[in-house]
């Protein structure tokens, strides 16, 4: 990936910045936010631009409110903590675009920060609307993206305001295309994809791409259900995607004519109704009436075996119900093992960075992504509209 403009290129003293992040941060039932990496993460392009004496107005989304003012994805809780994380107040313009918000962005000093309400909160966003584009971009003179996990949207402020302002990538943004790259710029081989959680259907454009780049694919979680039936197993009263056949035949194909090994697991966990304990079965052998959660001690030790001298790992998604203690050795066990594996290993995408640390196996990735959907994106080597539209170095 060539490398773009990024902060350190630009001047940036009482400049009027408007940093795009991605504060999309998952919260509990009481909204409470239940993980604050990606605030954590935008930190280092924050204080940069602090320091540098820029005055700064943060444009973020949270959630998929749809174009409508819904308080349950209101960016205030985002801004508490932001202010506390930066020990300065971080105000916000509840009107986006209004006049309040103009009048708001005059007034920032040297340092300071403004944080705009949900963008969501308003059509023209992923609408990729020019007039709400034209509006944002009336907010400040320099646009910053450092919102990584968001550069795979065609939306007004990821295209649409660096269309209209001269555009920097933020430190976030310039670490994750540095770390990510050497998955898809000749990565060393051999190449391992480990990759769990569910929904076969949306994966398998991301495990197509690995046809012929990586040496071997392992699968877990449900996603490893429909290949599993596809060979005639029964998997009891686990809910199996239908109609995935043909895609399946045809991605092992694929996978087998470029040399890529697809590895799927030979033993499961499972649980009875009533509340039985776990118990394993060989794939073929499980219960009619039992649930499968996790991939099976043999499995695991095949898994970690099949790493051994790997030199590029690349993980999404858990191999098993994770989040449940009684099903999370799988995933521990696995991604366990690349602590004692050389090599370079990223994870990306959905929960993984979140899992990674309540499992305790961060110490095994040299990397894990703030992005999900453009973090996979990224990997399989397509061109992201928010990246594209940044001027080269
Ligand atoms: C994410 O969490 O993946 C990003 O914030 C993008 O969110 P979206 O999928 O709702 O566009």
């Amino acid at each position: 990936m060539v490398a773009k403009r990024g902060i350190g290129d630009v001047a940036l003293k009482g400049r009027r910045v408007l940093l795009r992040v991605d504060y999309n941060v998952p919260q509990d039932a009481s909204g409470q936010i239940a993980d604050d990496r990606r605030i954590q993460e935008s930190l280092p392009t924050l204080n940069h631009l602090r320091t540098a004496g820029a005055r700064t107005v943060l444009l973020s989304h949270l959630g998929r409110p749809g174009g409508e003012r819904n308080p349950r994805f209101s960016l205030k809780p985002v801004a508490r903590r932001l202010s506390s994380l930066l020990g300065q107040p971080v105000p916000i313009a509840e009107d986006i675009v209004g006049i309040h918000a103009l009048e708001m962005s005059a007034r920032i000093e040297n340092g300071q920060f403004l944080m705009l309400e949900n963008l969501r909160f308003l059509p023209g966003e992923e609408a990729n609307d020019p007039a709400f584009a034209g509006q944002l971009a009336r907010l400040g003179e320099l646009f910053v993206q450092d919102a990584f996990g968001v550069v795979h949207r065609t939306h007004a402020s990821t295209v649409g305001v660096p269309k209209r302002l001269p555009s920097v990538a933020g430190l976030l943004v310039e670490r994750e295309v540095r770390e990510l790259s050497p998955l898809v710029d000749a990565p060393e081989r051999p190449y391992a994809v480990i990759v769990g959680g569910a929904k076969v259907a949306d994966k398998l454009p991301l495990l197509a791409s690995f046809c012929g780049r990586a040496d071997r694919i392992l699968l877990g979680g449900a996603l490893a259900f429909p290949f599993l039936r596809a060979s005639g197993a029964t998997l009891g009263t686990s809910p199996v995607e239908q109609g995935m056949e043909p895609a399946i035949a045809e991605l092992n194909a694929r996978a087998s004519e470029a040399g890529t090994s697809i590895e799927l697991p030979s033993d499961l966990v499972f649980e009875r109704p009533g509340g039985s304990p776990p118990e394993v079965a060989a794939v073929g052998a499980v219960p009619a009436d039992a649930a499968v959660y996790d991939i099976g001690p043999a499995t695991r030790a095949r898994f970690r075996a099949a790493l051994e001298g790997t030199r590029t790992v690349f993980w999404n998604g858990p191999l098993g119900r994770a989040e449940d203690p009684r099903f999370a050795a799988g995933t521990r066990e696995v991604l366990g093992a690349l602590a004692s594996v050389r090599g370079y290993h990223v994870g990306a995408g959905g929960d993984s960075a979140r899992i990674a640390q309540d499992l305790g196996v961060m110490g095994g990735f040299q990397f894990v992504s703030t992005g999900g959907g453009a973090a996979l994106e990224f990997v399989q080597g397509l061109e992201l509209p928010g990246l594209a539209v940044l001027p080269n170095a």
